[in-house]
C-alpha cells in the first residue's frame, strides 16, 4: 500500500470546464453511423427515425455535449449536397478513405441534426476544404442556419426541415497538413482567412470557427496559426494527439505486456506537456486568452481487431483504455483555462469507443464508464490539486496518480485514477476552500486486461466505493487499475 498525499485547494480556480470537453467524434468510418449509431427507419432494431434507441439513451446518460461530424478524413472529401433529400435518389460515393466501401449518404445532414436532437446535444460540422470550395461550404451554412427566402432554405423546407438549425461549432478544415490537402501552415493560414470570411451568422445563429490545428507536437504549426490569425477571425484551433505507445508499429488492443501498459500510461500523460507547450505559445500572441484550444482527436489507437477491416479500425476496450481516458480527461480539466473542448475518437465502433455495437446488441466500454464517472464536471470549475509522492514504486516513467477537482456552489468532484498494476493507494486529500462535509464515491476497477464484450456485457462497471471525509481531509484506498469518482457535499 503506498501513501499518497494530494492537496486541493478549492480557491485557487484554474478555468471553467467547459461540457464541451466531454465531447464525442463520429465519423464516416467503419460501423460508426451506419451499423452503428444509424440502423435506417425500416431495422428491426428499435430506433427513432433510424436511430438506434439505446444509442440514444446510452449518450443522453453521460450528458454526451458534443457531437464532431462527418469526419475526420472523411470530411475532407463530403459534399453535403450528396446527403440531402430522397434517400433513394441521393448520390452514392466511396469512401477513398476508409475501406473503400460504398456510401450510400443515407445518414446526412437532416440525420445528424436529429441525432444530435434526440441525445440533446450540439453538433460541430467540419466542413470540407481540401476538396471542396468555399461556395460549398458558404451554401451548407445557408442550407442549415438561415430562415431567410432562398433557394437553398426553400429546399432545406421542401427536405423536410421548416426552421433553421441552431449552429454553433464550425470546423473549417480537417488535418489540412495531412488527408485535408497536404498543406504548408502558411498557405492553411490564408486558405483558413479566406474560407472563414465566407462563414455568415444567419438569422441570430453565432458560429463558433475553429481553425486545423496541429498534430501532436508540432510546434511550429501552431505558432504559424497564432502568428497569421486572431480572435477576429478565428474561435479555436484543434489540435489532434492519439495515445500510440510503439508508432509507427500497432499494438494489440487487448494483448500487452506490463511494459507496454506503462509505455501507453507515458504516452497518455504526454498530452500534459502537449497542451502546456501549444499553450504557451498561444499565450504570446493571446494572453487574454480569447482563442480556445479545441482537442478534436484524442484517444488510443491499437491495431484492429483480427478478421475485421483493416479499414474500419475496429478495436477491443480494455481497463487499460479506461485509465488513458481518465488521465486525458484530468489533463484536459486541468487545462480548462485554455481547452475548450475535446472529441474522443471515436464515439461507436471505431478507434477508443464507448460503445461496441453487433446487430441487435450493443455494449458500454470500459472507457464508456469513464466519462459516466466524469460527467459531474460539466459546467463546473476545475481547482488546484497538488499531488505528492506520486510516483509509481516501480520506476516507472508516469506518475501513478491521475487527479483533477472542480466545483459548484454545491459540491466538488474528485476524479483520480491508481495507474499502477500492482500496488494499492492510500489516498489521503486535504481540503481548503470547500467546507466538505459528505461523501459518495463510484468505482471502475478491473485487470488492466479486461473488458466488455457480447457475451458478457458487465464485466467491467461501476459499483459503489467506501471513503471518509473528517476535518476536511477525503480518506480513500484506490486498488491498482481503477479509477474513482467522488463527490463531496
Ligand atoms: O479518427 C480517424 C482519423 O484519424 C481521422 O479521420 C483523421 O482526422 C485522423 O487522422
Amino acid at each position: 500500500m503506498k501513501k499518497i498525499s494530494i492537496v486541493i485547494n478549492a480557491d485557487d480556480r484554474l478555468g471553467h470546464i467547459s461540457p464541451e470537453i466531454y465531447g464525442h467524434f463520429s465519423e464516416h468510418l467503419g460501423r460508426c453511423i451506419y451499423n452503428g449509431i444509424y440502423v435506417g427507419e425500416n431495422s428491426p432494431i428499435p430506433n427513432t427515425d433510424g436511430i438506434r434507441n439505446d444509442i440514444i439513451e446510452a449518450f443522453r446518460n453521460i450528458k454526451a455535449p458534443v457531437f464532431r461530424w462527418p469526419g475526420g478524413c472523411f470530411a475532407e472529401e463530403y459534399h453535403w449536397q450528396d446527403g440531402i433529400g430522397e434517400k433513394a435518389l441521393r448520390r452514392k460515393i466511396v469512401n477513398t478513405n476508409w475501406g473503400g466501401v460504398t456510401e450510400d449518404n443515407s445518414f446526412g445532414t437532416h440525420e445528424f441534426m436529429r441525432f444530435c436532437e434526440l441525445v440533446g446535444c450540439k453538433p460541430y460540422i467540419n466542413v470540407n476544404v481540401g476538396s471542396g470550395s468555399v461556395r460549398e461550404m458558404s451554401e451548407w451554412i445557408e442550407y442549415m442556419t438561415s430562415d431567410a427566402e432562398s433557394p437553398l432554405t426553400e429546399q432545406r423546407k421542401k427536405n423536410g426541415r421548416a426552421e433553421p438549425w441552431k449552429l454553433e461549432y464550425l470546423g473549417v478544415g480537417n488535418e489540412n497538413w495531412g488527408c485535408g490537402g497536404n498543406m504548408r501552415p502558411e498557405y492553411y493560414a490564408d486558405v483558413y482567412k479566406r474560407y472563414q470570411t465566407f462563414c455568415h451568422n444567419y438569422s441570430g445563429n453565432r458560429l463558433y470557427r475553429i481553425a486545423c490545428g496541429p498534430s501532436s507536437a508540432d510546434y511550429n504549426w501552431t505558432e504559424v496559426m497564432m502568428k497569421n490569425l486572431d480572435s477576429n477571425n478565428v474561435d479555436a484551433i484543434d489540435l489532434h494527439y492519439y495515445t500510440m505507445p510503439v508508432w509507427p508499429e500497432m499494438e494489440s488492443a487487448t494483448d500487452f505486456d506490463d511494459e507496454l501498459y506503462y509505455k501507453t500510461i507515458a504516452a497518455a500523460n504526454f498530452s500534459d506537456e502537449l497542451i502546456t507547450r501549444h499553450s504557451e505559445i498561444m499565450n504570446r500572441y493571446d494572453p487574454e486568452k480569447k482563442i480556445g484550444l479545441v482537442i478534436g482527436e484524442w484517444g488510443c489507437w491499437h491495431k484492429v481487431e483480427e478478421g475485421t477491416n483493416p479499414g474500419f479500425l475496429y478495436q477491443q476496450n480494455t481497463m487499460r483504455d479506461a485509465i488513458v481516458a481518465a488521465i486525458e480527461l484530468n489533463v484536459f480539466n486541468r487545462h480548462s483555462d485554455r481547452v475548450v473542448m475535446a472529441n474522443l475518437a471515436q464515439a461507436v465502433n471505431v478507434l477508443q469507443s464507448v460503445i461496441l455495437t453487433e446487430d441487435d446488441k450493443m455494449i458500454k466500454t470500459p472507457t464508456y464508464h469513464v466519462f459516466d464517472l466524469f460527467k459531474t464536471h460539466q459546467n463546473n470549475e476545475a481547482v488546484y490539486c497538488y499531488t505528492q509522492n506520486e510516483n509509481m514504486s516501480e520506476g516507472k516513467n508516469a506518475p501513478m496518480i491521475s487527479v483533477s477537482a472542480s466545483v459548484n456552489e454545491k459540491s466538488m468532484t474528485v476524479t483520480a485514477a491508481n495507474c499502477s498494476l500492482t500496488e494499492e493507494a492510500a489516498v489521503e486529500c486535504s481540503i481548503f476552500g470547500f467546507k466538505a462535509s459528505s461523501v459518495s464515491c463510484r468505482i471502475l476497477t478491473n485487470e488492466a486486461h479486461s473488458y466488455n464484450d457480447f457475451d458478457c456485457p458487465d464485466r467491467v462497471s461501476i459499483t459503489e466505493h467506501t471513503a471518509v471525509i473528517k476535518d476536511n481531509v477525503l480518506k480513500l484506498n484506490i486498488p491498482p487499475c481503477a479509477v474513482v469518482e467522488c463527490v463531496v457535499d
